[in-house]
């Protein structure tokens, strides 16, 4: 064998490791971003991605993966009807760089080739249809494990959320009030974002050794049924936004009546007053 066919091979062997790692990449990609509300093959959170790259074109989807709610709000017909589709539920933005999209992309545009009966057994059908039961003393776990005390040593979950309930002290603002968290996403949607956070805040919280455990994501999911169904119909407000919002205007409104009253009188005449008579008594 002669030099140039040796580098050849040499050659041709680091393309074809660097084009696998490159579908392996992709595939991470997805399962560390994406896998909490998609799978392949069924709906879970999100809708079902199989070859999601053919019914939309590659541009939309890199379009949608970095901003779906600007396609939303600029009247993206395909946009908006998957947003409905889905109660308008909003999907994070993801400022992937370069290469990690290109992969992501790829392994999205591969999927749509495999057999859907090959995918569909990877989805694990019998996951979903098993019942899921929710015990007394799995809410009652929940609702403790919502407020701390979680066996990885992660931050309670009160200090970000909110979640109107008898016996749940007022949650935080920082993110979304999780009072009604399941009728959006079921058991599903829940397990998948507590068991892989697609969130910064909350996967940095909960990664390594402070990931949260099977039965306190069961017993979350099962304090959020909870919630949802005792707080249905009423409007959650204990240390919600209302509050904030009506304290905040009623604030507002009684310092502005203040400043009125202070000012009253004193700007009854303006400078501007005294100018212009001024000038037009020299005419
Ligand atoms: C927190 C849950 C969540 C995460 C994480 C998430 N998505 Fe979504 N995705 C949704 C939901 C919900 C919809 C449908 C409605 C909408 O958002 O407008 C959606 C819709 C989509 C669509 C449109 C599908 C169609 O049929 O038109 C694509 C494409 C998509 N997501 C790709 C991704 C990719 C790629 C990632 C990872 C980088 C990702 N999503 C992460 C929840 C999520
Ligand atoms: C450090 C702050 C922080 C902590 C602690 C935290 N989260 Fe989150 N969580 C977030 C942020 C930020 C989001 C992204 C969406 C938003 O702004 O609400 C989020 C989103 C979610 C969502 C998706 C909500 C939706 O409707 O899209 C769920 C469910 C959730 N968190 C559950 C929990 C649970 C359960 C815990 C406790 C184990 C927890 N979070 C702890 C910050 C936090």
């Amino acid at each position: 064998m002669n030099k140039v066919s040796t580098l050849y091979i040499i050659g041709a062997m680091t393309l074809l490791t660097g084009l696998s790692a490159m579908a392996q990449d992709g595939e991470a990609v997805f399962k560390q971003n994406c896998s909490a509300c998609h799978k392949l093959g069924t709906r879970l959170v999100g809708p079902d991605l199989n070859g999601v790259i053919g019914k939309r074109s590659e541009d939309w989807v890199r379009k949608f993966i970095a901003g779906s709610q600007t396609m939303v709000k600029a009247g993206d017909k395909d946009a908006v009807a998957i947003s409905d589709e889905f109660n308008k539920m909003v999907m994070p933005d993801f400022a992937l760089t370069g290469a990690d999209l290109t992969a992501l992309i790829g392994f999205l545009a591969s999927t749509g080739q495999q057999t859907t009966t090959a995918i569909a057994t990877t989805a694990d059908p019998q996951a979903a249809v098993a019942p899921i039961v929710y015990t007394d003393e799995d809410v009652v776990r929940g609702r403790a494990y919502f407020q701390g005390g979680l066996s990885g040593g992660g931050p309670a979950c009160v200090s970000c959320h909110n979640a109107t309930g008898e016996g749940v002290i007022p949650g935080g603002l920082l993110a979304k009030d999780l009072t009604n968290v399941f009728a959006r996403m079921g058991h599903a949607g829940i397990a998948g974002i507590l068991g892989a956070p697609p969130f910064p805040a909350m996967s940095s919280a909960y990664s390594g050794t402070a990931a949260l455990t099977d039965e306190e994501v069961h017993s979350l999911a099962a304090f959020f049924e909870h919630t949802d169904k005792a707080m249905a119909g009423q409007v959650a407000v204990a240390g919600g936004q209302t509050t904030m919002l009506i304290w905040g205007s009623t604030g507002l409104v009684v310092i502005l009546a203040l400043i009125g009253i202070t000012w009253k009188g004193r700007l009854r005449r303006s400078v501007r007053h005294e100018i212009d008579s001024r000038q037009l008594r020299s005419i």
